[in-house]
């Protein structure tokens, strides 16, 4: 039997995605003229009071070009001498970034294990050995992923939680907001409740996603305390984050931010994820753990399927491993998934490892 047509919006990652019309159209109409560049321009001072409107909050929010510079310049912005960055041992800037955050700001990176990658204040506490000790690096930011690199969330009052914790030692608190948009809209999709987990509970600087939720590219650290954001401006030019045309950049978040259009799209993107639940859950294949709270999925392949049936639907519409040495996958949805990609996909798997 021939294989099914395979899904125009695969499940690989929602960086696979395009661009949304209404970004396109943002991207067009900045396409007018000249601007002055490195961000004194229009586009930029308006995506800017969009930021400020978005957290209703006198923040600092820089355009970079991507989500690892954001981390980079968010985390450095706030070391101290000796600092060292509290995280989560599947942290994205743990174990995704190919060492930037270690090599640029040449700090230690001090990963904590983790289930479903949240870490707990008592695990932040558990450092207060470290704290005064010459011999020891000095625990200076604590960076925490909403949503998680596992598709979890925390609650607000989590997150008050480990920022009081953090504060209390002297540090500061970086969100990687990656997919905040996704963990926005399934807290439930509103700007408050975007604040309550940010702003409310004591987050200092975030790492905005733009790219994973519609945008060509783009990210911005929003700086929730002015004071971090002091000498962000000159660490974006060395670390090479700061485009001459920010404006594009800029305009593309105005394009997101205006009338939520962010909150739809992800709130879009997490739907689709709970259809392709429901549409494989069961399947003899392999065994999801939980529905999922987010726009991704975790699929653990049985022993019985064999490696070059996968690799055969791997081939078809491409997708990542997740932790090979468990068989386990990641499928994740994105803003432009159809309930056609996922019928196509459920054919697929039934062809290929069925
Ligand atoms: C949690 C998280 N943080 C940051 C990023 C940003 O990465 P990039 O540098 O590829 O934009 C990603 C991308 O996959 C991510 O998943």
């Amino acid at each position: 039997m021939s294989a099914p047509v395979a899904p125009l919006h695969r499940f690989a990652s929602d960086n696979n995605a395009g661009v949304h019309p209404a970004v396109m159209e943002a991207l067009a109409a900045a396409n007018h003229g000249h601007a002055t560049a490195y961000g004194d321009d229009p586009w930029t001072a308006m995506a800017t009071r969009d930021f400020a409107d978005l957290f209703d909050h006198d923040v600092v929010a820089l355009m970079v070009w991507n989500g690892t510079g954001a981390n980079v310049l968010a985390l450095g912005s706030a070391l101290s001498p000796a600092g060292a960055v509290v995280c989560s041992d599947c942290s994205h800037i743990n174990v995704d970034e190919t060492g930037a955050p270690e090599r640029l700001l040449g700090s230690k990176l001090m990963d904590l294990p983790t289930r479903g990658g949240k870490l707990t204040p008592d695990q932040v506490r558990g450092l207060r050995h470290n704290l005064g000790v010459v011999h020891h690096v000095q625990p200076s930011v604590l960076s925490i992923t909403q949503s998680t690199e596992w598709g979890t969330l925390y609650s607000p009052t989590e997150i008050a939680a480990l920022c009081e914790v953090a504060h209390e030692m002297g540090m500061r608190v970086h969100l990687d907001g990656a997919r905040i948009a996704n963990a926005t809209a399934a807290l439930g999709g509103s700007r408050e409740v975007l604040r309550s987990f940010t702003r409310d509970a004591g987050v200092d600087m975030v790492s905005f996603g733009g790219t994973k939720n519609g945008m060509m590219y783009g990210e911005a650290v929003v700086f929730l305390d002015r004071e971090l954001a002091r000498s962000a401006g000159y660490t974006r030019k060395q670390f090479t984050q700061l485009p001459s045309k920010v404006r594009y950049i800029s305009a593309q978040f105005s394009a997101l931010l205006c009338e939520d259009l962010w909150i739809d799209n992800a709130r879009h993107a997490n739907d689709m994820a709970r259809h392709l639940y429901q549409a494989v859950r069961g399947h003899p294949a392999f065994h999801i753990a939980s529905e999922p709270s987010v726009n991704s999925l975790f699929p653990t392949f049985s022993p019985t399927v064999e490696a070059d049936r996968i690799e055969a639907l791997r081939d078809w519409s491409f997708f990542y491993d997740w932790d090979p040495s468990l068989r386990q996958a990641r499928w994740m949805t994105a803003w432009d998934t159809t309930p056609l990609d996922i019928s196509a996909f459920r054919a697929g798997l039934d062809h290929f490892v069925g």
